[in-house]
Order: C-alpha cells, then sequence, then structure tokens
C-alpha cells in the first residue's frame, strides 16, 4: 500500500495564464492532442523542425530496447543545426551570447561570429588528427571557447565528455580512462569568487601517471596564470587556432551517431558516463526549450544559470537553445561576485526576458532577502523556470513575486542527466500553473507513478516515478556498459524506466516529484553519490568504516552529513589532528569542493543490521536532529544512543 500524501487531495491555489500571455505565445494550442492521437508522428513532426541532411522514414525502432532507435536512417550534424543553419537563414546578425566574466570584460558574440569560430575549431580538432567516434574531455569555465569546442567536437562527430570545472584531479583521471579521451580541452586558469582556479595544472595532475590514452592538450588563455606545458603534448589554444583555415563543411552523421558522454553520480562509488546521440537528443531538447520557455528568438534573452559541466548546461544552455537560434546570456563567475546583486544586474543590464535557476539559488536569495533584487528593474522577465530538485511552494511563490513581479508564469521542469531533456513540466501558455509542482509530462512523453508492485498509486498516494515508453532523448546507455544500465534503470520494473525519484499524484492527476528514493543525494541541485564520497573517506588512512547521508538543509535542499569511525591504529596522529577538518578537505581533493561534507562526526560504531547493512535511515534522523526511527533491527540499539547524544553535544 502506497504512502498516503493528504494535501494532494485539497484545492490547491492555481495560476492560470494571463490572456496576454496565452495569445501571444508561439506555441501551438493542439500540441497535447496532437501527442495522444498519435505519439511517434507528433515526434517525427518535433524532428523534421530540424535540419536533415538525409530525412528519416523510420520514427522509433524499440527492437533491442531499451537502447533505442530514433530517426536511425536520417543524417544531420548538430553543430550546422545550431549555428550554420541560423546564418543561412539570414540570422548571422543575431545575438548568440552576450558573455561576461566576472571581472566585468564583455564578448558579445552574433551567430555569423560564433560560426567562423566553430569552423576554425574544428579544422583546429580534424588537424590533431581527432576524428569521429574519438573522445574529447572538456574541462573549462564558463567561456565562450567551451561553447566553441563542444559544438566543434559534434561538428566533426567527435564525442565530447565534459568535466565540470570544480571536480578533482582524480574525477578528471577516471573520466579520461573511462572513455579512452583521445585530447583535452582545458584553460589556464578559471576565475570564481575573484580567485584564480588552476584547471591546466588539475589536468596535469591527472595525466600524470601513465596509461591514459590522451595524445594532446588543448590550453585556452583565460586568467593568465603561469601554467607548464609538457613538450609534445600541450599546445595553447589561440597560437593553433591562428595557423587553421577558417572554412569547414560540416558532414552529416547518423541520427544514432554518438554526441556526447556526461558522466553522474549513480548509487555505486563509480560514476556512470551516459551517453547521448543525434538526432533525438536534439529534437527534444530544442522542442521543450520553445514550448517551455514560450520561446520568440527575435525577441527574447534567455538565460540559463547553470554550468556547461552539468546536464542542464548541456541542453538548455549549449543544444536546446543554440538549435532555437535564441539570444542567451552566459556568466563566468559566481552569483555574489562583487555582492548578491550580480544576477540581477546581469538581467536588467541584458534584459533578460526568460530566466531558468535552481530552487538553492532562489532560497538562497529568500534568505539574504528582497532588498537585493529590490534594487534592480527586472521588468523584462516574462517568464522563470525552475530545475534539479524540487521546488517548495514558499520558493515557488517568492520566485514569482519578488523576482518576476507578481505576474510571470513559473515553471517547474523534473528531468536527469538519463532523460536528456525535461520530461515533466507545465506548458505555461497552456496549463494553470500549481506551486511546488512539476504538474503534466511533457507532450509524447508517457509516466506512471506506482508502488512496490508496479501497481499505479491512486491520487493523494505517493509512490515511484517510471517512465513507459520510450523517448527521443532518452540516454543510449552507458559508455562500455550495456548490462549496468538495464540494470540500474529497467529492471526494477522491466519494461519501464525507473527513475529513482519518488512521486506523489494529486486529485487533478498532477505530479508532485518528491526527491530521490536511493543512494542518490541531491546539494544545491547536483547529484552526489553516497558511496562515492564513503570510498573517498575510508581512502583516507585515519578512517576504517563511513556512512554518508544527505541531510535536510534549507538552503541547499539537501548537505553531505558524515559519520566515520577511525582507526585505533592512528590514534596519536587522529589526536594531533583536527580529524572531522582534515576528512572534509580530503573529500574535497578526492572528488571535488561540492562534496565536502556539511559535517563530520566521529563515532565509535556505525548503526547495522544483523546481516551488515549499515541503516543510513537512522543516521539520517539523527542528522535531522529528528527524533531516531525504529531501531528494532539493529544489532545493538545502544549504538545509536550513543550518536545521537555525540551530535547533541556536539562531538
Ligand atoms: C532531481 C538535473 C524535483 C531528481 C536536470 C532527479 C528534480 C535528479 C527536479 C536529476 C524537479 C531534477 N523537481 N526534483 N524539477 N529536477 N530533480 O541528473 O531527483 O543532475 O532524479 O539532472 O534531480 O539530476 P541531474
Amino acid at each position: 500500500m502506497a504512502d498516503k500524501i493528504e494535501h494532494l487531495l485539497e484545492d490547491l491555489e492555481t495560476f492560470p495564464p494571463s490572456d496576454d500571455f496565452t495569445s501571444s505565445s508561439p506555441v501551438p494550442a493542439d500540441l497535447m492532442a496532437r501527442a495522444e492521437e498519435d505519439r511517434l508522428g507528433f515526434w517525427a513532426d518535433q524532428a523534421r523542425e530540424l535540419h536533415w541532411s538525409t530525412p528519416f522514414t523510420e520514427v522509433l525502432d524499440w527492437s533491442d530496447a531499451p537502447f533505442a532507435k530514433w530517426f536511425g536512417d536520417g543524417t544531420l550534424n548538430a553543430s550546422y543545426n545550431c549555428v550554420d543553419r541560423h546564418v543561412l537563414a539570414g540570422n548571422g546578425d543575431r545575438v548568440a551570447i552576450y558573455w561576461e566574466g566576472e571581472p566585468g570584460d564583455k564578448r558579445t558574440i552574433t551567430y555569423s561570429d560564433l560560426l567562423g569560430e566553430v569552423k576554425r575549431a574544428a579544422n583546429l580538432l580534424e588537424s590533431l588528427g581527432v576524428a569521429a567516434g574519438d573522445v574529447v574531455a572538456i574541462y573549462m569555465p564558463m567561456i565562450p571557447e567551451t561553447v566553441v569546442a563542444m559544438l566543434a567536437c559534434a561538428r566533426i562527430g567527435a564525442v565530447h565528455s565534459v568535466i565540470f570545472g570544480g571536480f578533482s584531479a582524480d574525477s578528471i583521471r577516471s573520466r579520461v580512462e573511462d572513455a579512452n579521451a583521445k585530447l583535452v580541452i582545458t584553460s589556464d586558469g578559471s576565475i570564481r569568487k575573484g580567485r584564480i582556479f588552476p584547471l591546466k595544472e588539475t589536468v596535469d595532475a591527472a595525466l600524470e601517471a601513465d596509461g591514459h590514452t590522451v595524445e594532446h592538450v588543448l590550453v585556452v588563455r583565460r586568467a593568465d596564470n603561469e601554467v607548464s606545458l609538457t613538450p609534445g603534448r600541450d599546445l595553447w589554444w589561440d597560437e593553433e587556432i591562428a595557423q587553421v583555415g577558417d572554412e569547414h563543411v560540416a558532414k552529416p552523421f547518423p541520427a544514432e551517431h554518438p554526441l556526447f558522454i556526461l558522466y553522474t553520480s549513480g548509487t555505486t562509488g563509480k560514476p556512470k558516463g551516459l551517453l547521448h546521440t543525434t538526432g533525438g537528443y536534439l529534437t527534444q531538447t530544442s522542442f521543450t526549450h520553445r514550448t517551455i520557455f514560450d520561446l520568440k528568438p527575435e525577441q527574447d534573452v534567455y538565460w540559463c544559470s547553470a554550468d556547461v559541466g552539468w546536464v542542464t548546461g548541456h541542453s538548455y544552455f549549449v543544444y536546446g537553445p543554440l538549435a532555437n537560434g535564441s539570444t542567451q546570456v552566459m556568466y563566468e563567475g559566481t552569483h555574489d561576485t562583487p555582492d548578491l546583486g550580480r544576477w540581477f544586474d546581469i538581467i536588467q543590464r541584458y534584459g533578460v526576458t526568460i530566466f531558468y535557476t535552481a530552487p538553492t539559488a532562489i532560497r538562497g536569495y529568500m534568505k539574504s532577502g528582497r532588498q537585493i533584487p529590490a534594487k534592480y528593474d527586472l521588468s523584462s522577465i516574462r517568464l522563470l523556470g525552475s530545475v534539479g530538485e524540487p521546488i517548495n511552494p514558499e520558493a515557488w511563490a517568492w520566485y514569482r513575486e519578488v523576482i518576476g513581479g507578481n505576474r510571470v508564469p513559473v515553471v517547474d521542469t523534473w528531468w536527469q542527466t538519463e532523460t536528456g531533456a525535461i520530461m515533466i513540466s507545465a506548458i505555461p501558455s497552456q496549463v494553470a500553473l500549481k506551486p511546488g509542482a512539476a504538474q503534466v509530462p511533457v507532450p509524447g512523453v508517457v509516466v506512471e507513478v506506482v508502488d512496490d508492485q508496479g501497481e499505479r498509486v491512486n491520487p493523494g498516494e505517493m509512490g515511484l516515478l517510471t517512465i513507459t515508453e520510450p523517448w527521443p532523448s532518452m540516454a543510449r546507455g552507458i559508455y562500455g556498459d550495456r548490462e549496468r544500465f538495464i540494470e540500474t534503470y529497467w529492471s526494477q520494473f522491466p519494461g519501464r524506466y525507473f527513475a529513482g525519484d519518488g512521486a506523489g499524484v494529486d486529485k487533478d492527476g498532477h505530479l508532485w516529484l518528491l526527491g530521490r528514493v536511493d543512494d542518490v543525494m541531491n546539494v544545491s541541485g547536483h547529484r552526489l553519490s553516497t558511496t562515492e564520497i564513503e570510498s573517498a573517506l575510508v581512502d583516507h588512512p585515519f578512517v576504517a568504516e563511513s556512512a554518508v547521508v544527505g541531510a535536510s538543509d534549507e538552503t541547499t535542499g539537501q548537505a553531505v552529513v558524515a559519520f566515520v569511525v577511525l582507526k585505533e591504529s592512528k590514534k596519536a596522529e587522529i589526536e594531533a589532528s583536527d580529524a572531522p577538518q582534515v576528512l572534509r578537505s580530503h573529500v574535497s581533493t578526492k572528488i571535488g569542493a561540492i562534496a565536502r561534507p556539511r559535517q563530520v562526526y566521529v563515532v565509535a560504531e556505525l548503526p547495522k543490521t544483523r546481516s551488515g547493512k549499515i541503516m543510513r535511515r537512522l543516521l539520517r534522523d539523527v542528522a535531522d536532529g529528528k527524533a531516531v526511527g525504529d531501531t528494532t533491527t539493529l544489532t545493538d540499539a545502544s549504538v545509536m544512543s550513543a550518536i545521537s547524544a555525540g551530535v547533541a553535544s556536539g562531538t
């Protein structure tokens, strides 16, 4: 029997679109009906909005399920679709990117400029021997060359693997090794919070030991910090690009040609490289981008605040918006440099009309107060979006009122690295919005919330989110591990995709996302694996055993809290140091600063069941300051009392 959530049966306040919004919307009113009447025909129509070099005749081939083929006999080029096509249509002078560096330097890049840069970069990659199917790792800050590098890979059929610029040398190494990357593109440094982070140095550390396949490292100049170049391997991007030609013809690739790999945390210690291909991915990212964001490409200035190192940056900063010919903002730095008004200053100066960010940022601003956004003119905004974690109704209301001037729609969009594009969200011109709910599947997507047995739950009940039909932008697997893809997502409920999220259904049949039901944490909208952090902790000589939980956090949604048992044999060294501090830094060095635990508690023992399984649920209660749940299955219930007492006394 599924758990109940009473308020989902109540009448909740909704926010219907204004007449003005609906009447000026470019989104066809019959999308939903069309998708329901002929799902595959609907997706084929959306795919035909792209430029195909060879039109497809087959829409979906599901014979090798769960490895889908969409538009399989068609050919296209992703880079041509994102750039050349707009220039050829006469929109070369349209601004593609308004870039702003953290120190305040600026670049305005039109579609024609972008095309020139992408062509030269494609020539450069080819001159270095990169060919279709080769993997290129990109470890870069938020600067235009990052987008240029991604599109240049796509143009020549190379597969990019973007690694978030905050990840450690170890994380780069494991990703580069897993995918046999041939080339790494990085920069000397990145500028954040007024400081320089030495990206090239981190890449050097990652590649120090032999046994990798990287032939060259291309280094973009950004922060002007000193770097050392390994002769024969490392090259300056600007020097090399000056020597290649500026003409490059994009060749078409099959729709199922790999476009990129993006690693994300799962329930095991090893990040998974999700593989995305070209035609279906581009179809669904561009369709959802223009529909959910109500896009008017000639008028809108769109800004997605996500870093390209995450899937949101791939789908809603690079591929979706560029395929739609949007004008967008790209900002390098942090929201609080030089002060907390930075984002609003950017919105005001560029006249941003559509803004897409994460609930963590909104809750952070709620905390610092409405007087900060109140100093700026935000009247250009006509639509707001949220992504990455559940948005609580209070944050939704604040976002709409304070940033959206009490007048604009706020869409909550649910999706994952695995889904490639938005799967659940209201279409703001067509659906009355409900604070706190992602609401309805996008047209052409079929979702069902089920109980443990796979039975559909009733309104007011909580269950597990599943997707019952294949969709165009779905991942085509985990790179190099066919079985793991099947086992992770398709075996819990055979024949359906299991997302790992809990969800409820309300009396209108709308969906409420309730967070992860597995060992994946969501900290500031970033996915982290408890197991991966536990492995990093036990890798330290002090630690005998560890358990990590995602505790509730008012601002970041969840926060990493670790419980560790230290080694008797290291007693002297441990006593001479601040062990929790040492371990927090250790996790940061091993994985990256985003994984640094908020707290590390030293405990004598971890709570375990008789079969030896760590009861993380109980530790989560302690970390949340709640009464500890049922301890009857523990081998020794006194372990929990000791932990609770220790945490309460702050030791
Ligand atoms: C969570 C980010 C509630 C969810 C695009 C999912 C959300 C995980 C929402 C994927 C939302 C994302 N409401 N939860 N609107 N959007 N999530 O792969 O738990 O980094 O499984 O993709 O984020 O995170 P990922």
